[in-house]
């Protein structure tokens, strides 16, 4: 087990490159499985999530290498129905993109209940209902889901969403691209990983319109062949970068980034007086001498992101005056605040609002990462902070960041990676001597 321990009163300076989409990648990933080919996929980020689901698709059969840091090859031709492993399956999220993938490709489907951060309830019932309208009879047993095509084969649908969710638009695209006919899916999610996925599907042989609006078109094909394709830049890695250059005052040129996904952080980075100037593939951000505060609510794209909410309640600790955050997407994602307390913040939570008293001095304590965007909260605010934090449970925070702390260091934070482990050992032998 690793923890970080941040020496705090640093001002982040210098460049830094943003890596390749995770939420786009956990979907493209699996999205591999139903090709008929051979897959080149570039900008695959170097995280732990991406890791695992390659790993799981190895285990179905797939021949997986990589041509360099960030390419890999994806050969799924010799796939062959089998259950996915559940270890691995109950571990995170994504992987109920294996639903919609094994649903296209073998007309069946055995899963885990997916696992990932603990924000409340986070049902599937929006998943469920989109494969039984194609055709499938979902059953959910003992933590498994039991997919199957009721006739061996989807059929298109018209599908309606109760709720806005990136999940099942996706898991839907996904089933349907190999069913027989039309689906067209309404009130769906516009997040730019959406329309990744069906860049990345349309490229190599799909027929996906309208990605990226409410309305999803996917006309079914009988086969996927293989093909290159480069996923775009992650928005929330390179926000995480903005806000924390913005945070401790310092001046940061973000890079490989696409500025129109990162529109609605800017607005309200400049909000709080941070300079924030945009530039082909890049944004610079100069911190302000003294940050506003501000209101904020997270809201499905264009909206101000949820997964941006931690590291911006982060920054609004040490912003001047009184914010208040309101969470538009999860029951609870404000477990992260009891951690911030410990280093001094004043936060109130009521429900889905979080009242944020700023201007406060934070203080270095031990913290945890409850979950990833809570640990870059954790980070950001350690940065912030005079004296040494240490947050534990970093395996949350390398399920979602690239080489975080090299990236963080090479801007001029002071962070070193501790391994509990040696640790313990270390002061065991030390122990053993002096004994
Ligand atoms: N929801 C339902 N029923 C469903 C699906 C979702 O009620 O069948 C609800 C959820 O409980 C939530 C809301 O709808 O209140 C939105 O959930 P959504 O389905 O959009 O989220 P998700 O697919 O589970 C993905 C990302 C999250 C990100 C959200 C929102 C992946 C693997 N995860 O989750 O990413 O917060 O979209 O943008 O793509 C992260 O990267 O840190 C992360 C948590």
């Amino acid at each position: 087990m690793e923890k970080y321990v941040i020496h705090g009163g640093t001002t982040l300076h210098g460049e830094v490159e943003i890596s390749g989409a995770k939420n786009a990648a956990v979907a493209i990933i699996p999205a591999a499985l139903m090709v008929d080919g051979v897959c080149v996929i570039e900008n695959m980020p170097q995280i732990s999530d991406t890791e695992m689901l390659l790993t799981i698709l190895r285990e179905l059969g797939a021949k997986i290498r990589y041509l360099n840091r960030s390419t890999v090859e994806i050969d799924c031709t010799n796939v062959w129905m089998q259950d996915a492993p559940y270890d691995l399956m109950r571990k995170i999220r994504a992987s109920y993109y294996l639903i919609g993938a094994m649903l296209g490709r073998f007309g069946h489907a055995k899963t885990t209940m997916p696992g990932g951060c603990n924000f409340g309830v986070r049902p599937i019932d929006q998943h469920i209902k989109g494969m039984n309208a194609l055709g499938a009879d979902v059953d959910v047993k003992s933590g498994f889901v039991y997919a199957d095509a009721r006739d061996g084969k989807l059929h298109g649908a018209r599908i309606y969403l109760d709720k806005v969710s990136v999940g099942a638009t996706m898991n839907i695209i996904l089933a349907a691209t190999l069913a027989q006919g039309r689906t067209i899916i309404e009130n769906a999610a516009r997040e730019p990983h959406i329309v990744d996925l069906a860049n990345f599907l349309n490229s190599m042989g799909a027929d996906i319109r309208g990605a990226g609006t409410d309305t999803v078109k996917v006309n079914g094909v009988e086969r996927l062949h293989g093909g290159s394709y480069a996923i775009i830049p992650d928005q929330i890695e390179a926000g995480t970068y903005m806000v924390a250059a913005a945070a401790t005052g310092g001046e940061v040129l973000i890079k490989n980034v696409i500025p129109r996904h990162l529109e609605c952080i800017s607005a309200k980075l400049r909000e709080t007086g941070t300079i924030v100037l945009e530039n082909g593939d890049t944004v610079l951000v100069k911190g302000a001498s003294a940050l506003r505060k501000i209101n904020v609510k997270t809201l499905p794209y264009p909206g101000f992101p949820t997964d941006m909410q931690p590291p911006m309640c982060a920054l609004l600790c040490v912003a001047n005056g009184t914010s208040v955050i309101t969470e538009g997407v999860y029951d609870n994602r404000y477990k992260y605040v009891n951690e911030l307390r410990k280093m001094g913040a004043e936060i109130q939570v009521d429900g889905r609002v979080a009242v944020v008293e700023g201007g406060k001095r934070l203080s270095g304590a031990p913290v945890t990462a409850c979950d990833l965007r809570a640990g870059a909260a954790m980070v950001i605010a350690g940065m912030c902070a005079a004296g040494t934090t240490v947050v534990e449970d970093v395996r949350f925070i390398e399920r979602g960041y690239e080489n975080f702390v090299g990236k963080l260091n090479a801007l001029g934070a002071d962070i070193h990676i501790v391994d509990e482990a040696e640790e313990t050992d270390g002061r065991e032998k030390i122990l053993s001597i002096m004994g």
